[in-house]
């Protein structure tokens, strides 16, 4: 990024910078779309040409749906087509100002790939890792000038989720944080700063969502259907967390959910379930296996939830309060800050409301009653309150949000 790129009219002027993406599957497809549509010139190169035929046929339908639907012109199609080179080899990546990599989540593969990548570009490109899960931190570590690395997290599909964390390493440059955001926020979609742990802060925050349900399952109290059903029709929430399990891929989910609970030293709040490790390990992946929770095929029965309101209040009070101790947990220790908190619960999954506020709604005396008495119950580590929680109650106070 050149003085000239940067400020134009004392506005920063990015559109110019050609943006490098390394992986063309779901997430770097998706993204070299986002770039494009803000004028960016995208080079997007993968490794298996396969990988880059099927970005290109599926980035043409796209736009053509788009088209088709009023939601953009023709031309403006074929200039963003037109803007993306899908590339086998990375010898024009010389020009670019910002490398994303979406490749396979293997932090010694991403490793090698950034310290091939640090002999071809310029000295001031921006390298950013859109891992989910890996620490920025160890890829910059490997990296001859580490303070150009940044963690840039979109979600999936990147062109229609509005919400990406950005994560500097404890390594990274200032400007390059402020440079990113710029960045992303100059492509219309919302940003979020989250520290270098474990998860970011969607990935964090939404454990409980799965563990806990899934918890509630084994111990009998209820049945899929009907947690999916308590969770949608008295939560809010917008898919049921077996449904969305199964949506995600169950072999997806538990890796994430296994990787996280290392990653934080195997504190118990986010141990992995046999539940999960069984149906993984089957092959009952979920829908793309057809089994998964529910049964995918074409004549199975739909099971038929359990609508007794108590049950289903019980359920959801005990989920959105792990979801609540969770959020209020990430604020202690300074994960994020509070409005980053709310707006990626929100606009990262969907939530039906931030966390914090539904704290706040609920009162934080009850949700610390709550989880006291879940701790009191099993008496495990996974259900001890977060200690700003406490405190809060402490001070008779019932503000989060500050
Ligand atoms: N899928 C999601 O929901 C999601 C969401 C956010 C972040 N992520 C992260 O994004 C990254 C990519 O995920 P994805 O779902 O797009 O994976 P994917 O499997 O769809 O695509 C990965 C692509 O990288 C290519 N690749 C692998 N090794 C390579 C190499 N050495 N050089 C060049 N290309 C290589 C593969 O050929 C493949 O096309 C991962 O780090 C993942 O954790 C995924």
């Amino acid at each position: 990024m050149s003085n000239e790129e940067k400020m134009v009219n004392g506005q920063w002027s990015m559109v110019n910078v050609k943006i490098g993406i390394i992986g063309s599957g779901s997430m770097g497809s998706g993204i070299a779309q986002v770039a494009a549509t803000a004028g960016h010139e995208v080079y997007l190169y993968d490794n298996n040409p396969a990988a880059l035929t099927k970005a290109r046929e599926k980035l043409l339908k796209i736009l053509n749906r788009l088209v088709e639907k009023g939601r953009m012109t023709d031309p403006e199609a074929k200039a963003i087509f037109g803007r993306i080179y899908y590339m086998d080899n990375l010898s024009a990546f010389g020009d670019c100002g910002m490398i994303i990599e979406a490749i396979i989540e293997n932090l010694d593969i991403k490793k090698k790939v950034f310290q091939n990548l640090e002999s071809i570009v310029p000295e001031d490109c921006i390298l950013a890792s859109n891992t989910s899960s890996l620490s920025i931190a160890s890829i910059a570590g490997a990296l001859e000038k580490p303070s150009r690395v940044i963690g840039i997290h979109f979600f999936n599909p990147a062109p229609l989720m509005k919400l990406v964390e950005i994560i500097p390493a404890i390594q990274t440059d200032k400007n390059v944080l402020d440079y990113s955001k710029s960045m992303i926020d100059s492509w219309g979609k919302l940003t979020v700063l989250a520290k270098d742990t474990p998860g970011f802060i969607v990935n964090r925050i939404a454990r409980p969502f799965y563990g806990e349900s899934i918890r509630i399952l084994e111990e009998g109290v209820a049945d899929v259907a009907t947690i999916d059903w308590a969770m949608k029709e008295i939560g809010g929430f917008r898919m049921g967390p077996f449904e969305l399990m199964d949506y995600i891929g169950n072999d997806v989910n538990y890796t994430v959910t296994e990787t996280v609970f290392k990653a934080f030293f195997y504190d118990p709040r986010y141990k992995p379930s046999f539940t999960q490790k069984r149906l993984s390990e089957a092959g009952y992946h979920g829908r793309k296996a057809g089994k998964g929770y529910y049964d995918y095929s074409e004549n199975a029965e739909k099971r038929a939830p359990n609508t007794d309101k108590v049950l289903g209040q019980k359920i959801v009070d005990r989920v959105v309060v792990m979801l609540i101790n969770e959020a209020i947990d990430a604020l202690f220790l300074n994960i994020a800050s509070a409005e980053d908190i709310e707006t990626a619960m929100t606009k990262g999954v969907n939530y039906p409301k931030g966390l914090l506020a539904w704290a706040e709604g609920k009162g934080l005396e009850n949700c610390l009653a709550q989880l006291d008495d879940l701790y009191d119950l099993y008496r495990e580590d996974r259900y001890r309150a977060s200690p700003l929680l406490r405190k809060k109650v402490k001070e008779s106070a019932n503000n989060l949000m500050i």
